[in-house]
């Protein structure tokens, strides 16, 4: 069936597409727009052309499942140049999302008009490429280089109210694409409005052109948001180019610059990532029918940082949230902490003080566990220690609602273990937040034993609803994110008792895109979780810092320094003492390790525990392990995650590399797993296991 119609009402045509789920430009989409517009330019009479689109929305970009394989049919380009050239007036009518591409063709029409709740975008910048049908040489003509800028590299959604204000829309009006679409062409023809093309617009270029420092500055203000991607520099030397090149130029060099970056392995990455995180949400054997429980409201036990973040989530989409604490001045500080950090969003200007109120009213604080008979869904956000979780549960069991889900954020602990106490192990499952809980996007939904389908389904959709990234997974120590966290870890530690300093292990991973390093990661976290300050007697690196009171941040030291004012760490010669002087009583013999090898040896084994969590079953696919390592802990998306780096250097690299290091260090756990061995073997790589 063809993806492109044509209706005619009386001498307006309406072109309309139907490629569901997002009618992207793929091939059937840009052959038949070109055959159809080519054919209604001549056409007698027709004296003006609406473009919209069926079911959900207009059109959300190329089709990306096209990218890296051979043209097939016309071009977008092709596309857009009969669009440009097209006699009469062409007015795109939107509704759901213009994205990418989709906006791009929208700004080939003369007009632009849509429905109040459309969106407008070009996030290409997510998937490591930048807007490559003309967007960098259009959108600085219409809205002004820096807005343009703006909408390329954070790639986000304008309303279309806000798209009307810059002049990206000529109208916003009530009713369908369709409706508004054929009004305004009717409005095109009577006043015999020209064809306006956004190729000769001159104002907005002529202003941009006096602005000297416009783009130093430009790039200024994103290095450090944008360190390690390749695609906002590619965009700002576009629309440089918009200014100083004419169009057609323009759009030759925007062409060079997208193909460069489509070749490039962050793209690859960052597509693979694209997919990966839509692919975290297919539970095969889970019964979609099981019913979804409905949660309204949300009991949440612990207001300390966890807790609190967690209830914020909820707040945030409007949930009503019961705090429990078990004392009142606990209590206080949580409900104060939430407030101030409420506030401190305002005082950015990312919310309203209406909505800092708002929001604080859905938090209902209370020292009275009864409170919670009525909750849909209770979070324990409490002490990480088996014997209280167990004894919150037993509690929780006996106060709320049959049916009702019962969750634990509990980061390492055995979760069939904390259901068993239960009457209802059906009902419990994990819920593992990311610190912190109301920033990090991550949600570890932790599948015990026996929890029902209708309780996972319910939490994946909620984890939605709370814009989480939900990543099903099994139970083990630490589940996915945190047991390939501990293997870096205690490699890390290693590089320490052979030589390297705190900060060489640090800068090797910062400088490959991490956040922070292993020890600034510690530092931040408190060197102090698991110091016990009755047995500690200087047996390790850990111990000998706490006892100096290095607890991390909060202390102002740990393995690092930091400054009272700024919170700048610098290393400490003190520390480099303490570590050489450790080693000597304990016989390490140091020596010197290159940055490669730091790399080595903290990466390789996170891949090989990944292989072992694959092996175990507690992750579903090698994708959904990546897509936990870019949204808890940062590891960056140009490359994709630990899996899919893994592939990316080839697997029989990575085994020859584990084998040289475990037998080095006559270390069992640095020993290749037996699937990343049997894929090696196979000349496989992890993705043949991402379906
Ligand atoms: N190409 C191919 N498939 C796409 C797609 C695209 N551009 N956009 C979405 N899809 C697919 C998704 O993979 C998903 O498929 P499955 O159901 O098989 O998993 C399906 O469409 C629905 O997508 P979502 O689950 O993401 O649905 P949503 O309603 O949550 O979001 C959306 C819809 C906002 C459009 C979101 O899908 C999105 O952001 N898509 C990407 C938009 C984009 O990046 N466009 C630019 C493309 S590149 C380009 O256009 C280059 C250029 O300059 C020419």
């Amino acid at each position: 069936m063809s993806m492109v119609k044509v209706e005619k009402h009386n001498n307006i045509a309406l072109v309309s597409i139907n490629n569901p789920p997002v009618n992207a430009l793929s091939r059937g989409v840009r052959d038949g727009l070109y055959e159809e517009i080519e054919k209604l330019g001549t056409t007698t009479d027709t004296e003006a052309i609406v473009l919209i689109c069926d079911g959900r929305s207009f059109v959300a970009g190329a089709d990306i499942k096209e990218f890296g394989k051979p043209l097939q049919g016309r071009s977008l380009q092709e596309v857009q140049n009969i669009f440009r050239q097209c006699p009469k007036p062409i007015i795109a009518a939107i509704h759901g999302t213009a994205l990418g591409g989709g906006l791009e063709l929208a700004l080939c029409c003369h007009y632009r008009v849509a429905v109040p709740t459309a969106h407008l975008g070009l996030p290409e910048v997510h998937l490591g490429i930048l807007p490559g049908a003309g967007g960098t040489q259009m959108l600085p003509r219409v809205v002004g280089a820096e807005k343009a800028l703006d909408i390329m590299i954070n790639g986000g959604m304008i309303k279309a109210k806000e798209a009307l204000d810059m002049g990206l829309l000529d109208k916003v009006a009530e009713g369908t694409p369709q409706t508004i679409g054929l009004e305004f062409a009717q409005h095109a023809i009577g006043s015999r409005l020209p064809l306006k093309k956004v190729e000769e617009l001159q104002d907005k270029k002529s202003a941009d052109l006096k602005k000297t420092d416009l783009f130093e500055n430009y790039r200024k203000k994103i290095a450090r948001k944008t360190r390690g991607f390749l695609a906002p520099e590619a965009i700002i030397k576009c629309v440089e180019a918009s200014l100083n090149m004419d169009f057609e130029e323009g759009l030759k060099f925007e062409q060079q610059e997208f193909l460069n970056l489509l070749s490039s392995n962050e793209s690859a990455a960052q597509r693979y990532y694209f997919f990966s995180e839509r692919q975290a949400k297919k539970i095969p054997g889970l019964d979609k029918k099981a019913p979804n429980i409905p949660v309204k409201k949300i009991g949440i036990i612990g207001a300390g940082t966890m807790g609190g973040g967690i209830a914020m989530n909820f707040a945030n989409a409007g949930m009503p949230v019961t705090l429990v604490e078990r004392e009142k001045e606990a209590l206080k500080k949580g409900l104060d902490t939430i407030r101030k950090n409420y506030q401190r969003s305002a005082d950015r200007g990312k919310i309203t003080q209406e909505q800092v109120d708002t929001r604080c009213g859905l938090i209902e604080g209370t020292i009275d566990f009864e409170r919670l008979h009525n909750c849909d869904l209770v979070i324990e956000a409490v002490f990480e220690l088996m014997e209280i979780k167990k004894s919150v549960f037993k509690k929780i069991d006996a106060i709320v609602k049959p049916g009702a889900i019962l969750a634990t954020n509990t980061s390492f602990l055995d979760v069939n273990e904390i259901a068993a106490v239960t009457k209802r192990p059906e009902s419990v499952i994990g819920l593992h937040f990311f610190s912190p809980a109301n920033i990090m996007k991550l949600l570890e939904v932790v599948r015990g034993e026996k929890t029902s389908d209708d309780v996972i389904n319910t939490c994946l959709a909620l984890a939605a609803k709370i814009k989480k990234v939900g990543v099903l997974v099994g139970v083990c120590h630490g589940f996915v994110g945190n047991r390939i966290l501990e293997a870096r870890q205690s490699q890390a530690m290693n590089l320490i008792y052979q030589g390297c300093l705190p900060w060489d292990v640090d800068r090797v991973l910062f400088n490959f895109g991490m956040p922070m390093g292993p020890f600034a990661m510690n530092d931040l976290a408190g060197n102090d979780i698991g110091w016990d300050p009755e047995k500690s007697n200087g047996a390790t690196i850990q111990e000998r810092l706490c006892e100096q009171g290095r607890k991390g941040q909060k202390t102002g030291a740990g393995f690092y320094s930091y400054d009272p004012q700024t919170r700048q760490p610098s290393p400490d010669p003190i520390v480099a003492n303490m570590i050489k002087e450790f080693n000597q009583d304990n016989g390490h013999k140091e020596r010197k390790i290159s940055d490669e090898e730091i790399l080595d040896r903290c990466l390789l084994p996170m891949v090989n525990e990944g292989a072992k969590i694959m092996e175990e079953g507690i992750a579903l696919r090698p994708s959904d392990i990546d897509v936990v390592w870019v949204n808890g802990y940062g590891w960056p998306v140009y490359k994709g995650g630990p899996m899919h780096w893994a592939d990316s250097i080839g697997l029989d690299k990575v085994v020859s590399k584990l084998e040289k290091l475990s037998s080095e260090d006559q270390n069992e756990n640095l020993k290749p797993a037996p699937l990343l061995l049997e894929l090696a073997k196979k000349g496989k790589s992890f993705s043949d296991l991402s379906q």
